[in-house]
């Protein structure tokens, strides 16, 4: 079921005039489409960092336009999911004109029921309800996966890049600007990690971190830092630490610290309440 249809119209429409940036806005029945402006459009994608080998999914895909560019315009191959089937008529219809009907497609189908996983890139422009609604599963992505958003942010998981982008014919709302907000999916490190006796104990709140470090014999190194994608970079400053890059169950050491060598390979430690046990 679509979540915009469980917003009353009023709500929705009150929340679009408060902020939405668009050239243009038309409403079907409960749900709004409101379209990103070309200019916006080209911003998001190039924050985005779009290239060919990217699978770009746009959430609520609208007349297309997003996915169409991302694949004109960058190479990338895309996805449109759209609830309103008259657009995604449009979408298919636009896509051929644009000559990129062999790399995209467009589906009538709710977000919620829409399987991401194979999407490098997510772009929407909805409601901030509906960005917290989906939040969890854009946690659960693949890390560095970029998720970008027109106009609404995400609450407490706070965008790694914003930029605004003047709109001087924008028709709603006071400002004559867009927000484009952008996120990398974080590695999930919470808990801990053993590489035989040497501990790695992360607290983590979505790009924040604070890891304690200890190796047999040595006393307890603690360091607070940022997750950028799969990688924890070495933070900048203060006493020397390792750089980490997160695999599919595994921490490696890209560069080491004293007693602590590049290559080094963590894993989780699972049921285990120590390393080395
Ligand atoms: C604000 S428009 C954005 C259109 C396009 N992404 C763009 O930026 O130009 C939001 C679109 O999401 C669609 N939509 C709303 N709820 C949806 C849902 N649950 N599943 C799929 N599409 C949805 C609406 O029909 C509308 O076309």
């Amino acid at each position: 079921m679509s979540l915009f249809l469980r917003i009353p119209r009023t709500a929705t429409l009150a929340l679009l005039a408060a902020g939405a940036a668009c050239a243009h806005a038309q409403l079907s029945e409960e749900v709004p489409f409101i379209t990103t402006p070309d200019h916006v459009t080209l911003e998001m994608l190039r924050i985005a960092e779009v290239g060919a080998a990217d699978h770009v999914i746009d959430l609520g895909s609208g007349d297309g336009r997003i996915v169409i560019t991302a694949a004109r315009q960058f190479g990338a191959s895309g996805l449109g999911v759209e609830l309103v089937p008259d657009l995604v008529e449009k979408s298919r219809a636009n896509a051929r004109r644009a000559g990129v009907a062999g790399k995209v497609e467009f589906r009538t189908q709710d977000i919620f029921d829409t399987d991401l996983s194979s999407a490098s890139v997510i772009t929407m422009y909805l409601l901030p309800e509906v960005n917290l609604q989906l939040r969890p599963r854009l946690l659960r992505m693949a890390p560095g996966t970029r998720i970008v958003s027109h106009d609404w942010d995400m609450g407490d998981w706070k965008p790694d890049r914003s930029v605004k982008v003047d709109v001087p014919d924008k028709k709603v709302g006071l400002e004559k600007s867009s927000r484009i907000h952008m996120w990398r999916v974080p590695a999930p490190v919470e808990g801990l990690w053993c590489a035989g006796a040497g501990a790695l104990r992360f607290a983590q709140r979505h790009q924040q971190y604070s890891a304690q470090l200890q190796l047999p014999g040595a006393s307890a190194q603690r360091w607070k830092g940022r997750i950028v994608g799969a990688e924890l970079p070495a933070p900048v400053g203060g006493p020397l630490r390792p750089a980490l890059h997160w695999r599919e169950g595994a921490l490696e050491v890209k560069a080491g610290v004293a007693g602590l060598a590049a290559g080094t390979r963590f894993e989780r430690a699972g049921d285990k309440a120590a390393c080395g046990a």
